[in-house]
């Protein structure tokens, strides 16, 4: 469904709450479904299955340690006409001052309308306010993961440099 409401006047971000976990994990996996198929194209069944073929429960189980505060873990969600929609883990390191946004989702119901945008916000005003002076995140270049790349860039994430995994069977 397309909003024609600015998203703040229908989705709420606020810190996680216990009671928000299962609906965060369910969201995760939703989530990175996409991201994972289209790493099963890319990598081939033999080495997907060698590398990711416990994705769901790894997702699920990082998300929970987060959720959590594993690492000093902090996570918001946020809520769209009362339901959790995403959510996005996040990590002040105090010592260099430098925040960093970890495991981050919107439910597919949700997406293409702001949430994602609106949590980083979020999240980059918290860090703020815990004295961070930068902010990092990492994600893909695959194709997939173009609406991350375009959301963190609406959010103001500005300089980038790419990365290339290799995989490689013994
Ligand atoms: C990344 C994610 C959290 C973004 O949430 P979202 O609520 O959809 O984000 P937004 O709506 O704020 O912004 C997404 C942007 O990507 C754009 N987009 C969607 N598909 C795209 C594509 N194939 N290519 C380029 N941009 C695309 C949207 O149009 C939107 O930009 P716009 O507002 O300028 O139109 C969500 O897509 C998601 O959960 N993806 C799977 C998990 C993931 O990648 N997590 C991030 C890990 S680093």
């Amino acid at each position: 469904m397309v909003r024609l409401r600015p998203v703040d006047d229908w989705v709420t971000v606020r810190e996680y709450r216990p009671e928000d976990i299962e609906a965060v994990l369910d969201i995760a996996v939703a989530a990175f479904q996409s991201v994972y198929t289209s790493r099963r194209e890319a990598l081939g069944d033999e080495l997907f299955a060698l590398f990711h073929s416990e994705w769901q429960a790894d997702k699920r189980r990082a998300v929970r340690e987060a959720c959590e505060g594993a690492q000093s873990a902090m996570m918001c969600v946020a809520e769209a006409d009362g339901r959790v929609a995403g959510f996005a883990s996040y990590y002040a390191r105090t010592e260099r001052r430098i925040g960093e946004i970890g495991n981050n989702a919107v439910h597919p119901d949700f997406q293409g309308q702001g949430i994602g945008t609106r949590m980083y916000c979020f999240v980059c005003d918290r860090l703020k306010a815990l004295g961070m002076e930068c902010v990092t995140v990492e994600t893909g270049g695959e194709e997939s993961m173009a609406p991350a790349r375009r959301a963190y860039a609406k959010a103001g994430f500005e300089a980038e440099f790419a990365m290339v995994r290799y995989y490689r069977k013994l």
